[in-house]
């Protein structure tokens, strides 16, 4: 792993253990009712039974257990790099079967080629100042056939991010990170990694967007 990595998160995050926790209590607005709808309609389909789901940057392992409840037989892979998060993410994959790996996603993923049925990328791409290789390894690891699923913070405009905060230093740093891409943008940076863009949808007023992803069958 490298330090710039955890260098770069420790800016990012501050407290890695308060950032642990804030994600792993807010990971029920992520996973909610509207990812579940957008999960049956465009995942679940090309997920068979006992596939493997991958989820990069997978914190706290806050998707597992919903994960968990919605297909009681799949491969459950989180992957993670920041200490605190891997050991909650250990905590819980032991309560449900799942399995974390510790890498660095700016690196090449130790995972085979078209190892995954489906891929997630929860509120991750956003914390890569260069995320287009991590793309690549998404599209490397899933199989022709699988589904993708990002979903990140997009671009908005600074009133609506401030939200009455006080405006600071650190807060526009967020800002630049957290609202570079328009919902369009990242979809365009997926499609050159290879995937094919099967829906983009706005959440939560726009502030966020779900962009669903296919890689293609081999002819
Ligand atoms: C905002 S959190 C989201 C966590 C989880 N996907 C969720 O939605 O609950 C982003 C996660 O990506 C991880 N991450 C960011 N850059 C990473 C990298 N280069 N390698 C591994 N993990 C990384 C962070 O450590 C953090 O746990």
């Amino acid at each position: 792993m490298s330090n710039d990595t955890l260098t770069h998160l420790a800016a990012h995050h501050g407290d890695f253990e308060d950032f642990a926790r804030l994600m792993q209590q807010t990971a029920s607005g992520r996973f909610n009712q509207v990812w579940w709808g957008v999960w049956r309609q465009y995942v679940a389909p090309v997920l068979p039974t006992t596939g493997t789901v991958v989820d990069l940057g997978c914190g706290p392992g806050g998707l597992f257990v919903p994960l968990r409840h919605e297909h009681p037989q799949v491969e459950i892979v989180g992957v993670e790099v920041q200490p605190a998060m891997v050991r909650e993410a250990q905590t819980v994959a032991q309560s449900v079967g799942a399995q974390v790996v510790v890498a660095d996603l700016s690196q090449p993923l130790p995972l085979a080629d078209e190892v995954a049925d489906v891929v997630t990328l929860a509120h991750v791409v956003h914390e890569l100042p260069w995320p287009l290789p991590l793309l690549r390894e998404a599209f490397r690891i899933l199989r022709p056939g699988g589904a993708c699923l990002v979903y990140d913070w997009v671009r908005q405009p600074l009133q609506s991010y401030v939200d009455g905060s006080e405006i600071t230093e650190d807060l526009l740093q967020h800002f630049r990170e957290h609202c570079l891409f328009t919902p369009d943008d990242l979809a365009f940076l997926c499609t050159s990694a290879g995937f094919s863009v099967q829906e983009v949808i706005g959440r939560r007023g726009g502030r966020y967007a779900m962009v669903i992803l296919s890689k293609p069958e081999r002819i």
